[in-house]
């Protein structure tokens, strides 16, 4: 059995008072089947881990190398410092504006294990390649090179198509269920099918309070990555408690 898995991005929202606020609240008004996780921006880490009560508080990215001359960068032993349960890898928007690699999301994802932090590994075709059909293309090379070698047990993947993210445009359930069988079949072959049944597959683009139930009704589907709706408090919590 797959516990659901549902987190929210909070990209580069929200201030340090706000979300400890947040997360305050969250533990009152949590009463979801699912784990539930949040990933703010770094310097409000520290201060939610310690009051996270069992919301999972995560990171939305790490750098690939262990420390060094890295300007502006975050290595994984801080992270593991401010004991953080999770970290976001290979977002799109890491792939497109700062060139983020499926070779690089691999080494980071290989890092965060040995430091004991659960990747959740992001892939998904841009509109274009979905326009052209190539999205069971682009998936197969993403999750053949950002998860080979892994004990990818305990690794989450989150498959956001990139035209759903932020746009309003949600995949159908279908598209969701399909891809994310795909990604469990792909899984298969590169370890064996318990362990690909053992993979928690997360879906994200545009979940809201309103589609989140559509979704968790899929099979392959065990969660979601929500942007947008986790940032208020009341869609976030009618989101996680769904039904
Ligand atoms: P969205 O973002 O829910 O605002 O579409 C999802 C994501 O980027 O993880």
């Amino acid at each position: 059995m797959r516990q659901p898995l549902i987190i929210g991005n909070w990209k580069m929202n929200m201030s340090i008072a706000d979300s400890v606020d947040f997360i305050k609240d969250l533990n009152e008004t949590n009463n979801s089947v699912a784990q539930v996780g949040l990933a703010p921006q770094y310097p409000c880490l520290n201060d939610m881990v310690k009051t996270k009560g069992e919301i999972l508080v995560g990171a939305q990215n790490v750098n690939d190398h262990l420390s060094g001359a890295y300007t502006g960068e975050v290595s994984v032993e801080l992270l593991a410092e401010l004991k953080v349960d999770f970290c976001i890898i290979g977002h799109s928007e890491r792939r497109m504006y700062y060139n983020e690699t499926d070779s690089a999301i691999n080494t980071k994802a290989k890092l965060l294990l040995e430091n004991k932090i659960m990747p959740v590994i992001c892939v998904g075709e841009s509109e274009e390649e979905y326009d052209n059909g190539k999205t069971s293309e682009v998936i197969t090379r993403q999750i053949k090179e950002s998860c080979a070698d892994l004990d990818i047990k305990k690794c989450a993947i989150a498959y956001e198509p990139v035209w759903a993210i932020g746009t309003g445009k949600s995949a159908t359930s279908e598209i969701a269920q399909s891809v994310c069988a795909q990604i469990r079949a792909i899984l298969a072959t590169m370890y064996d099918s318990n362990t690909a049944d053992a993979v928690r597959i997360m879906y994200g683009g545009s979940v809201k309070e309103t589609n989140i139930a559509e979704y968790m009704a899929q099979e392959d589907v065990d969660g979601a990555l929500v942007g947008g709706a986790s940032l208020k408090i009341d869609s976030f919590t009618s989101l996680i408690n769904y039904k």
